[in-house]
């Protein structure tokens, strides 16, 4: 159960090839059955709309080994869904469920020595992406297209345990009021890299998007959601058409009404506000809680719980999150898929 080579304790969030990768290609009106290949390198047209004009979207979820052996998948049909949604909104033709979470598996299963062991809080990340290619010039939707999934062993995101991270607020923008910020498509990635690497130039762990209309409620992080705990225990999120739906986030807030009994409340979190919170955190499959210990806003620092150590509810969501996923915990029915 080891794979080639690979120091578990050293894992980041880094490209690492692995042996094999799913494959399918849509032509005439069909996605073909697909196959498993050794090459990671694609070869398309050079009139691909993925290229020139962002027809392209793509997922993100994990593979964690378990203390029995066992390989769980955690919540895969909700990203097929959202693939799903994301390909409408871009033209681009549906990858059914059954096909994705197939994939998914084959993956994990060709790819078994890289998942990394229990214990060590890694796990095998697994990136589905479906892109437009073939002979084309125009604007316009491409005439086939590829769906491939590929995996990449990662480290726990915090090693040594929960500690929490600054983050600025942006000047710019990462999607517009009705524009694409609820799919997973590039084009939102390719806007948030220069603000993003602005707040990391600036010490911070990155930045949080205002609401692109009004630029005076939290949106969300370049890559994860926001959550906050107010002093009466509610478990509070941003609600916004620009906003990515994260699986973490509508996970969160299943277990914080079922598990903890808190008060579930998705709505407007006016930046000018943030005193109601005492907590506050970045959830998403990469990032899975990430405590945020201040927000700064036009010069000042905003604090939450405290710069230093994590509060008691993000603790307690964390460790139910985690425990599901790793199979410690018992998962709501459908949330584990075995692969
Ligand atoms: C912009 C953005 N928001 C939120 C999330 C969190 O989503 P999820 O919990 O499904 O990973 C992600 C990560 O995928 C993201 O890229």
């Amino acid at each position: 159960m080891s794979g080639a080579g690979i120091n578990w304790d050293n894992l980041g969030f880094d490209y690492i090839k692995t042996d094999l990768r799913f494959l399918s290609v849509w032509r005439d009106g069909a996605w073909q059955e697909g196959t498993l290949t050794e090459d990671n390198v694609l070869h398309i047209a050079e009139g691909s709309t993925a290229i020139h004009y962002g027809q392209q979207c793509f997922e993100g979820l994990k593979a964690y080994r378990c203390k029995d052996g066992s390989i769980n998948l955690f919540r895969p049909d909700q990203n097929a869904a959202r693939m799903q949604r994301s390909c409408s909104r871009l033209l681009m033709p549906h990858v059914p469920t059954e096909m994705f979470i197939e994939a998914c598996k084959q993956v994990v299963r060709a790819n078994e020595k890289f998942i990394p062991p229990y214990g060590t809080g890694g796990a095998l990340y697994l990136r589905p992406f479906v892109i437009g290619v073939g002979d084309n010039i125009g604007v316009r939707t491409a005439p086939e297209f590829i769906f491939s999934v590929f995996a990449v062993p990662v480290g726990a995101y915090f090693k040594g345990g929960l500690k929490p991270h600054n983050f600025s607020i942006s000047t710019y923008d990462r999607a517009a009021p009705q524009g694409t910020g609820a799919a997973k498509v590039g084009g939102n990635y390719a806007a948030s890299l220069l603000p993003g690497a602005d707040a990391k130039q600036h010490n911070f762990a990155d930045c949080i998007y205002l609401d692109p209309l009004t630029h005076s409620k939290i949106e969300e992080v370049g890559s994860a959601n926001f959550f906050a705990i107010t002093e009466h225990n509610e478990f509070v999120t941003p609600k916004s058409p620009s906003v990515l739906p994260g699986i973490t986030r509508l996970s969160l807030m299943e277990l914080a009404e079922s598990r903890l009994g808190l008060k579930v409340v998705e709505g407007d979190v006016f930046v000018d506000q943030l005193d109601q919170f005492k907590e506050a955190g970045a959830c998403g499959t990469a990032a899975v809680i990430s405590p945020i210990g201040g927000i700064q806003y036009n010069d000042k620092l905003h604090v939450f719980h405290s710069l230093e150590s994590v509060g008691p509810v993000t603790v307690k969501l964390y460790n139910e999150l985690t425990g599901i996923q790793f199979g410690d915990v018992e998962a709501p029915a459908g949330w584990i898929v075995k692969a």
